[in-house]
């Protein structure tokens, strides 16, 4: 697409978004795990234009601190004041050097469906016409407030009249402005500079660049797209609610096109930066989010959310909450596990019910199965720790980490008090609460040594059906129940 490659994009993103009734600025609202703004300016990267330029305005602080992060090369150009949509375009200009030439695309930080094929197609038709401005349209079954498209002769387009100012029968055109447009620079220019405000809403109106382009005798095109959804705009939560269930849908789509099962799509919901192998299958009520990765075989759910998390080939992850984690090929996680952020599990490794970890890494073939806080923990390969083991990794001011050697057995309900080390091939006894640490062949035992009281029932707890219980096995065994030992 080089061949098309457009000198600048601009990105009009400086709108009130007043209908959100929010205090986050509108092109800030995310779906399929990205912004708005994020949406238009990844389709914009698409044509690699010299330029990517997004008018900013209303909570712009908020918006180029947005930008920095996802993409640094991005300008962003401020519009003081929201005097309409040529406005915003003469103030996306200024970001760029005044005498440059090429195309100029122009697109809306709230239209996230917009696909960059589209925007490639428009820009293809665009330099095939050889037109001085191509506007993206699309026939829908409702085009109100909308602006609409006035044909000219031989399928060129005479200008665009916004609902507000059209007559009657204006109202009746079908076709409407996408408010997605490729324009000749210097056309731009010239046209940006002769604009006003006489119409019903005394706003500078980008739209009517385009019929002072064609009363200049230059040629204005349309270009239809099929798929109405993808010109569609956020204003309000219904609108934002409405484009993500179809976003995702369309990704849920593609996926099962590409290979992956997905049990019930209805239920499932994948960001657009989700990466998934052939032969993955996704389970009820799963949601996977942010940089996602799940190698080829692997079973995810149901009732799993995944928040950049690489999951290995083979791997089974059931009823699980998990963020910026590492899952081994082969791996078993949950049903019921929470793996925070820093967990690694090896090579067939297991992190199993009940179960919470953070900064830990599970070597290959190592088991947390049950009932777990694994902190800054360090188990090494072959490693089992027992049911209801705790890493006591705080100690009220830092955290401290502890280290497992391979193939060592750690006791149920065991309580180890950070900085510990096991070495390989060590025990911990259950019931063990570690204040020291356990070299290689030993093992540990730290707990009171355990005595039984003959005879204490009787004593204690005379006519009680514990007692009656005791003397009548005393009784078949041909023991004592209240023999001398004092309690
Ligand atoms: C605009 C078009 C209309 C088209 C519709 C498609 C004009 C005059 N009308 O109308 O023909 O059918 O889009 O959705 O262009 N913005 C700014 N600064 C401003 C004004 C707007 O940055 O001063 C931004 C908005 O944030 C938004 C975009 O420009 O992203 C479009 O503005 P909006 O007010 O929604 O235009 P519409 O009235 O919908
Ligand atoms: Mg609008």
């Amino acid at each position: 697409m080089t061949s098309h490659r457009p000198a600048a994009v601009v990105i009009m993103a400086a709108g009130l978004g007043t209908r959100m009734k929010s205090a986050t600025p509108k092109v800030l609202h995310e779906i399929g795990g990205r912004s708005l703004v994020g949406h238009a300016v990844v389709t914009a990267r698409a044509l690699d234009p010299e330029h990517l330029v997004v008018v900013v305005g209303n909570g712009r602080e908020l918006v180029e601190a947005h930008l920095k992060q996802i993409d640094p090369e991005a300008k962003a150009a401020v519009q003081e004041q929201q005097l309409g949509t040529g406005d915003a375009v003469r103030a996306g200009l200024s970001a760029v050097p005044e005498d440059f030439e090429g195309s100029v695309v122009v697109t809306s930080g709230d239209v996230p469906l917009l696909e960059a094929e589209t925007l490639q197609e428009l820009v293809a038709e665009h330099d095939k016409q050889g037109n001085a401005v191509t506007v993206l349209t699309a026939r829908v079954a409702d085009p109100t407030g909308y602006g609409r498209i006035i044909p000219g002769e031989d399928g060129s387009v005479a200008g665009i009249v916004e609902h507000k100012d059209a007559t009657p029968e204006q109202r009746q055109i079908d076709e409407i402005n996408a408010g997605i447009y490729v324009f000749d620079a210097a056309t731009l220019r010239d046209g940006l500079s002769r604009i006003t405000t006489d119409n019903a809403q005394g706003e500078l109106y980008l739209t009517d660049v385009l019929a002072i382009a064609r009363d200049d005798g230059k040629r204005v095109g349309a270009f239809v797209t099929e798929d109405a959804m993808q010109t569609e705009g956020v204003n309000d939560r219904v609108q934002l609610a409405t484009l993500r269930a179809e976003l995702n849908r369309r990704t849920l789509d593609k996926l099962m096109r590409d290979g992956v099962t997905i049990v019930d799509p209805n239920t499932t919901w994948v960001d657009q930066t989700v990466q998934l192998a052939r032969d993955v299958t996704l389970l009820p009520n799963t949601q996977l989010h942010g940089a996602t990765t799940v190698e080829t075989g692997a079973t995810i759910g149901p009732d799993t959310t995944l928040t950049d998390v690489q999951v290995g080939e083979g791997a089974t992850i059931i009823r699980a909450h998990a963020s910026q984690s590492v899952i081994g090929p082969r791996a078993d996680v949950g049903p019921y596990a929470y793996l925070r952020p820093g967990t690694s599990v090896g090579v067939a490794g297991k992190i199993g019910t009940f179960v919470e970890t953070k900064n830990t890494s599970i070597g290959d073939g190592a088991k947390v199965p049950h009932l777990t806080y694994a902190g800054d923990a360090t188990i090494d390969e072959g490693a089992n720790i027992g049911a209801g083991t705790i890493f006591a990794n705080y100690d009220g001011i830092a955290k401290h980490r502890t280290h497992i050697g391979k193939h060592s057995f750690i006791g149920s309900n065991s309580v180890l008090v950070a900085p510990r080390d096991v070495a390989d091939g060590a025990y911990l006894a259950a019931g063990t609460a570690l204040t020291e640490d356990v070299g290689p062949g030993e093992i540990a035992v730290a707990r009171s040594r355990q005595r039984n009281i003959k005879g204490w029932v009787a004593r204690k707890r005379a006519g009680t059906k514990t007692a009656k219980a005791a003397e009548e096995a005393c009784a078949d065994q041909g023991a004592v129940s209240d023999t001398d030992e004092k309690a």
